[in-house]
């Protein structure tokens, strides 16, 4: 990181309230120790890349706020729009604002797509309506009557997303949406990101395929061996050759 932005982000202005805050959060695997003191903000209403090489620690990152208990966070505190998530458990976590989409989808065998949404509507705090989903999501709708793990990829991710929008979210935790899908399918879905965006939900994304996440993402933070490396916009991250071989090989 150069001089410059070094002093910029000294001089970032204090006036903006974070809306997630991540501070000195440690977390364990057992004995191991994963999550290193993380501190970073997320501002209302944007689009976080969090990136880093294979094994940064980014999936434990997002598990550690979304207070899965695994890693376990033995230190630190995280605040979503003034409520201590820190103090939660996931369940609390989840209905104070917290949408997590896990790298595997957990799509639920046996039920349709429409069922899958239902369920995630069983009980208040109630998000997004299932015709409103379908409007974002029109496969969605053309498939309601299908088993959900019978979709392809691509669809399975966007229905996992629709899943988390069918709650009442403030903060969508997406954890590599775009592994194994084909390009057209990565821009249908960065797409409906932008669109989601546009309506409130501030995200945070981790992605090995960085470009695309940076092309997408207002700021990012770089993780290595669970610390932060970098904070700062997406557009330095894109001007830094060196930062992106050293961190992202890319
Ligand atoms: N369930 C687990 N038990 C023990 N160690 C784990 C577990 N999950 C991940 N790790 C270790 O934690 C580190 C960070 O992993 P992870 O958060 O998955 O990284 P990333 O998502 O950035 O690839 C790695 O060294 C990984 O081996
Ligand atoms: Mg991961």
């Amino acid at each position: 990181m150069n001089v410059q932005s070094e002093i910029l982000r000294d001089h970032k202005p204090r006036s903006t309230p974070a809306f997630l805050s991540v501070w000195d959060m440690h977390a364990y695997y057992g004995e191991s120790y994963i999550v290193q003191g993380l501190s970073f903000n997320v501002h209302e209403g944007e689009i976080l890349a969090l990136l880093g090489r294979n094994g940064a620690g980014k999936t434990s990152t997002l598990r550690s706020i979304a207070r899965t208990g695994s890693p376990m966070v033995t230190q630190g505190e995280i605040w979503l729009d003034h409520q201590p998530l820190h103090k939660m458990s996931s369940y609390e976590a989840a209905a104070a604002g917290l949408g997590l989409v896990p790298e595997d989808r957990r799509i639920i065998p046996g039920l349709t797509v429409e069922e899958n949404l239902q369920l995630a509507q069983i009980a208040p705090p109630i998000g997004w309506s299932i015709d409103r989903l379908y409007d974002l999501f029109p496969r969605l709708g053309e498939r309601r009557k299908q088993e959900g793990i019978t979709l392809s990829g691509g669809e399975q991710q966007m229905l996992a997303i629709a899943r988390a929008l069918a709650r009442d979210i403030k903060v969508l935790l997406l954890d590599e949406p775009y592994e194994g899908l084909a390009p057209v399918i990565v821009d249908e879905i960065e797409k409906t990101l932008s669109l989601i965006k546009e309506q409130g939900i501030t995200t945070i994304i981790v992605e090995q395929n960085a470009l695309r996440a940076l092309k997408l993402a207002d700021r990012a933070v770089i993780l290595d061996t669970g610390g932060i490396v970098f904070d700062g916009t997406a557009e330095e991250v894109l001007q830094n050759d060196a930062l992106r071989e050293e961190y992202l090989a890319i």
